[in-house]
């Protein structure tokens, strides 16, 4: 396969990187407050494994997201609860953290922060606190 035919998702490493990711960031989640409390069920796990899903389905790689979820329709799904500013910050803000400890060269950090910021704000629901 030529160099340019590869997706986002196989360029930054595949199936590895995105679990690596997932789960640094709920790691992050797990000890913020105002996050852990908007989670539904006490496992975090469930939820690390439908945003890995979604994050390898929306960069090239395989569909199992929608396969099992159905279409993402993610700023639906996230009406049910809360994301004010302060929220949308926590959350970018370990996501960035997850985001560093990939080591990605700068192209690749540049490109997956990009995206995961206009996805936060566009997911902000509410400016009530
Ligand atoms: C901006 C702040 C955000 C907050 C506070 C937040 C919070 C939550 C919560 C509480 C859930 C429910 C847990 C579950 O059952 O899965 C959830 C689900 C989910 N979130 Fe977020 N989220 C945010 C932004 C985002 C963004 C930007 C994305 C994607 C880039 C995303 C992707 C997902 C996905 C894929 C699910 C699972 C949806 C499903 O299949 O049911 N979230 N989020």
């Amino acid at each position: 396969m030529s160099e340019e035919l590869l997706s986002f998702y196989d360029e930054v490493g595949g199936e590895p990187v995105f679990a690596k990711l997932a789960h640094e960031f709920y790691k992050g989640v797990a000890k913020d407050p105002v996050l852990k409390a908007m989670y539904p069920e006490e496992d975090l796990g469930p939820a690390e494994e439908r945003l890995k899903l979604f994050l390898e389905q929306y960069w090239g790689g395989p569909s199992t997201y929608s396969d099992t979820r159905g279409h993402p329709r993610l700023r639906m799904r996230h009406m049910p609860f809360k994301i004010n500013p302060d929220a949308r910050d926590r959350w970018l803000g370990h996501m960035e953290h997850a985001v560093d400890t990939l080591k990605l060269p700068p192209l690749q950090r540049e490109t997956l922060l990009e995206y995961l910021e206009r996805a936060a704000y566009a997911m902000t629901n509410t400016f009530e606190d």
